[in-house]
């Protein structure tokens, strides 16, 4: 990709309208060969996910007549691409980093992208894939090219859920323990890449991540803090667990093109937490 991928980070947004262009073979080959590569679709653990991609339309390249359903929110999608996993919390949270991923693959290579977990039929993309016992389709992104002018149903979707308000600092991040916020100033390297966290797409944009950075800023700890009663939640898996692995994926993208190597770990530092919604969940330590 010829895009810095903080860039990439900071262009990407939902996209719900696409123009009627069908996506390039060129683009759909280089999506295809970017899944068949293995370290592509790993998890931050290690942990894998199934991704299909499906064309939208008969004529695809099985010629197969698909009907799938977004409720209307999706507007002439060319393609889809479908993740299966487990449905196990830290499955989840390693989906949610390897479908980022994909996501801002895609839109570097200029395709609009909208992770959907909740407004699509389960039922539809279920037919076109192989579910064993356990497996779920955690979330789905229509694929296309974005249509610049947006319907009046985008940006009622991006009002109710207030996607263009994303939370400061001082609600998200914070200084050796809950009882401090964090600066960017204190931040130091590391604030370009808390800053793609914050900048992240979330589940209703609930934006659920917290994050404290260590007082030797060696280890960057990130919480989940629940949304009570979250509809999310209701559908039989935890959704807030994919919204981790997506902070997981900005932060580590960021670090690399920073060239701030560290890895993954859990361990939870017993820093004591906000409140009782809020759950220790995976830590950056820089090496
Ligand atoms: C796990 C997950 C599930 C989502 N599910 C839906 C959905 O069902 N329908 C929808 O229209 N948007 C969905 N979204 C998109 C969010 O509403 C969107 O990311 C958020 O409002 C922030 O806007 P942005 O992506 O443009 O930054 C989902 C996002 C995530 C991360």
């Amino acid at each position: 990709m010829d895009m810095a991928v903080m860039d990439i980070i900071e262009k990407r947004k939902s996209v719900r309208t696409y123009e009627t262009t069908p996506i390039g073979e060129d683009v759909h080959t280089s999506i295809m060969e970017y899944l068949q590569q293995e370290e592509n679709i790993r998890g931050p653990f290690g942990g894998t996910a199934g991704i299909e991609w499906i064309w939208a339309k008969a004529g695809g390249e099985d010629g197969k007549a698909v009907k799938l359903g977004a409720y209307g929110v999706i507007q002439n999608p060319q393609a889809y691409l479908a993740g299966v996993v487990k449905n196990e919390q830290k499955a989840l949270l390693e989906f949610g980093y390897i479908f980022h991923k994909l996501i801002l693959y895609a839109t570097g290579l200029g395709l609009g992208t909208c992770w959907i977990g909740g407004t699509f039929s389960r039922k539809s993309f279920a037919r076109e894939l192989s579910l064993r016992p356990g497996e779920i389709i955690p979330c789905i992104t229509p694929l296309g090219y974005p249509r610049e002018k947006q319907r009046l149903l985008d940006a009622t979707m991006r009002y109710v859920v207030k996607a263009d308000q994303k939370k400061p600092w001082r609600d998200l991040f914070y200084d050796s323990g809950f009882g401090n916020q964090l600066v960017p100033e204190a931040a130091g390297r590391l604030a370009a890449a808390l800053e793609m966290v914050r900048l992240g797409p979330s589940a209703s944009n609930k934006q659920p991540w917290r994050i404290v950075l260590s007082e030797n800023r060696l280890q960057v700890h990130f919480y989940l803090q629940h949304t009570p009663n979250y509809s999310g939640n209701k559908l039989g898996f935890e959704m807030q667990r994919i919204d981790i692995g997506i902070a997981a994926c900005n932060f580590e993208l960021a670090c690399r093109e920073l060239g701030i190597p560290g890895t993954w770990t859990v361990y939870d530092p017993q820093l004591g937490a906000i409140d009782q919604h809020t759950e220790y969940m995976l830590s950056y330590k820089l090496s």
